[in-house]
């Protein structure tokens, strides 16, 4: 097979497309062929830099943690492991399976390459009404978006909640989600057209923190309340203060991620005089997966998609989602090329 290989941590330019020796599905693992995988900041573009050394990522390696794409050959079955068909569309977990080691795309080789070996368990089924990239970025972001939504923020009909960077990934879901439930959203971001895309998914309102003071907005927005839960994933030093200030009395911040600055001035005194709760948490559990499949064959979950790119231009696609905040997901698509 083709695949996107590094041999070694650094630049973009380690990734090689290369011949690779294709998979062998051992008892209980599928092999599929890859029609999707996205580019994320942390699990690819860090994980190949070198600057994640704490998940043990393997050398030579092959990123990608949520592949889509074709079942195209079956191991042994195993008593009590739901196979998946050949011909059947699915979407890869990158948690492993009974057997397997680590992370896929991290400790075992992803799917930024034509064909990737999954155990069966990790395989979801793709609902009609999505397509394979579409399929990738949903189970990429939809279940930690549950989790840190509902499974750690307990966020309900008519509770204001203030979805920090909401043109990106996990803020895009987060958006659509709170809305599900019937909270009252409040988008922000750092530039208009990442505040539009906001608006665009659902939010009843949205604050440009690049321009305007983020707490008064959402003071004024609130009558006073302020907000019952802020979802942040970004522990930026600069915004993480002014939206712990917005949070109402007894309310609640959650967050996954740190690729905002990681350290932020904490006001303890605000922290327990006004009974708040941080709750931080990477993961998901199996009920968040399931919710997410359920909201995206139903059609609730839109995903945002910057641009769609052959496996052999991955070097470019790194130095995209590298540079900046690209409002939308980077796909990598290797039946492209
Ligand atoms: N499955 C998941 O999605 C998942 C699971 C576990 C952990 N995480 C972590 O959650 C975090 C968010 O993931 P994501 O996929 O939603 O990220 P993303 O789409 O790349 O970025 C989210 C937003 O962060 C804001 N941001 C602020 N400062 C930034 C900076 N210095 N660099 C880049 N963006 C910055 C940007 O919005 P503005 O420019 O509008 O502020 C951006 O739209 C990451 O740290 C990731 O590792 C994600």
């Amino acid at each position: 097979m083709k695949a996107a290989v590094f041999h070694e941590f650094g630049p973009p330019e380690v990734l090689k497309y290369e011949d690779a020796p294709d998979p062998v599905p051992g008892p209980g693992q599928v092999v599929i062929k890859v029609h999707a995988a996205t580019v994320n900041r942390t699990l690819d573009c860090a994980v190949r830099a070198g600057t994640q050394m704490q998940r043990n990522p393997i050398l030579p390696g092959i990123l990608g943690v949520d592949p889509s794409g074709e079942v195209v050959a079956q191991g042994e079955p195993v008593e009590g492991v739901h196979m998946p068909k050949i011909g059947d569309r699915v979407s890869v977990l990158s948690r492993p399976g009974p057997g397997e080691d680590g992370m896929l795309g991290v400790r075992r080789w992803g799917g930024d390459a034509e064909l990737v070996l999954a155990h069966a368990n990790a395989c979801l089924p793709i609902s009609d009404n999505l397509n394979y990239h579409q399929a990738s970025v949903v189970i990429r972001h939809c279940p930690t978006a549950f989790h840190l939504m509902f499974t750690m923020g307990e966020l309900k009909k008519d509770q204001w909640v203030l979805v920090m960077g909401c043109s990106g990934g996990l803020g895009s879901i987060g958006v659509q989600i709170a809305k599900m439930v019937g909270a009252k959203v409040i988008g922000a971001a750092g530039a208009a057209d990442r505040a539009q895309i906001g608006l665009d998914l659902g939010a009843d309102y949205v604050v440009n923190y690049g321009e305007k003071d983020l707490t008064e907005e959402v003071m004024a927005i609130t009558d006073g309340h302020g907000v019952d839960l802020v979802y942040d994933n970004i522990s930026n030093p600069k915004t993480w203060p002014k939206a712990f200030d917005a949070i109402a009395h007894g309310g609640k911040l959650v967050t996954a991620g740190a690729h905002g600055g990681r350290i932020v001035p904490l006001d303890c005194f605000k922290l327990y005089d006004s009974k708040i709760t941080i709750l931080g948490s990477a993961g998901s559990t199996r009920e968040n997966v399931e919710d997410s499949l359920k909201a995206a064959a139903e059609g609730k979950i839109k995903v945002v998609i910057e641009k769609v790119f052959p496996l052999s231009e991955i070097v470019e696609a790194h130095k995209l989602v590298e540079g900046g905040a690209v409002p939308g997901k980077v796909i990598l698509d290797p039946t492209l090329g």
